[in-house]
């Protein structure tokens, strides 16, 4: 008997992983709560469920007196059997259908295009004015406001979640499904590809950054804008063999001759939390191991190893995209 205490020292252990910045049970926007609240309905519901069904088993094998009557049997079918699980099945599914209207509320917020690479997030604002700002692994919304995704996918499925926020969508290739979130409270979050999707699956993670609306406003004129030109020698000698070894035919840095578009955008690289979508950070030696190879990091990666690089270039090539922010 006193072995099975211990076991109950494991729940808390349990729930424990659940809280931080990543977590379904931690809502910091009204869908998330929304789902928060359904999975603690059911939850409760189902341990009362287990109490009952057990305790009814325990009633029947050891305590009641025997013989039963026919009409007890009966009952017990009737009220057991018929009528609980159709009227707590037929509770629950009205109250998962109420929900989903809030779920699915037109957003007024920002719409906001991600696609799914291998294995990073191509991050595209769509502006009042009709022109496009692109980013990516890093997603800012404005708080108070429901804020709509256009998601796709380049080659694989791929499932875009942030526990934090609300519930999770498929990324499907040439297909362009739809969801809102309005997120409530400011802070980072974390996201997660939540869909198997090749080696790296593991490692396709971004930061949900849910800002105060006039700093996100703010922030977008910022990223609008075009690279600044590289300061100092180091950076300049950067910007110059970074297109000298070819790194615009994949990535894009606006304001220069680089208009790749198969790579990350890293036109503000520098002033982005994270590198490969939440594998490194973006200090100069972040770029540095990333440059010099990328599949230590993130193995089967599209970028290709640029190890025949010198150690003085690659500092160099670190400055300059340390340097655009
Ligand atoms: Cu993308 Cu898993």
């Amino acid at each position: 008997r006193p072995r099975y205490r211990h076991a109950l020292w494991l729940a808390p252990l349990l729930l424990a992983a659940c809280e931080g910045r990543q977590s379904a049970l931690v809502p910091a926007g009204e869908d998330a709560r929304i789902l928060g609240d359904l999975f603690w309905v059911m939850l409760i519901g189902a341990v009362l469920l287990w109490i009952g069904m057990n305790g009814l088993f325990y009633w029947a094998t050891r305590r009641s007196p025997a013989p039963h009557s026919q009409t007890l049997a009966n009952w017990l079918v009737i009220i057991g059997g018929i009528l609980f699980p159709t009227v707590t099945l037929g509770a629950l599914l009205v109250y998962g259908l109420s929900i989903m209207p809030d779920l699915r509320a037109t957003g007024d917020g920002p719409v906001i295009r991600v696609t799914g690479e291998q294995w990073w997030w191509r991050v595209e604002y769509e502006r009042a004015d009709g022109t496009t700002v692109t980013t990516a692994n890093e997603i800012r919304l404005p708080a108070g406001v429901r804020s709509t995704f256009l998601l796709d996918s380049k080659k694989v499925i791929h499932s875009f979640w942030v526990p934090s926020l609300g519930g999770k969508m498929d990324m499907f290739p040439g297909r362009v499904t739809e969801m809102t979130l309005g997120p409530e409270r400011p802070g980072i979050y974390r996201g997660q590809c939540a869909e198997f999707c090749g080696e790296s699956h593991a490692w396709m993670a971004f930061e949900a950054e849910v800002m105060e609306p006039e700093d996100f406003d703010a922030w977008l004129e910022a990223e609008a804008a075009d690279a600044m030109p590289p300061e100092g020698d180091l950076a300049q000698r950067g910007a110059a063999l970074f297109l000298a070894q070819g790194c615009g035919a994949c990535h894009a840095v606006r304001g220069t001759p680089a208009v790749g578009r198969v790579g990350p955008d890293l036109t503000h690289v520098g002033s982005r939390h994270s590198l490969a979508a939440g594998r490194l950070g973006t200090s100069a030696e972040d770029f540095v191991r990333w440059v010099a190879n990328p599949g230590a990091w993130k193995p089967g990666a599209e970028m290709p190893a640029y190890a025949h690089l010198s150690d003085a270039q690659l500092a160099a090539i670190a400055a300059y995209l340390e340097g655009l922010e």
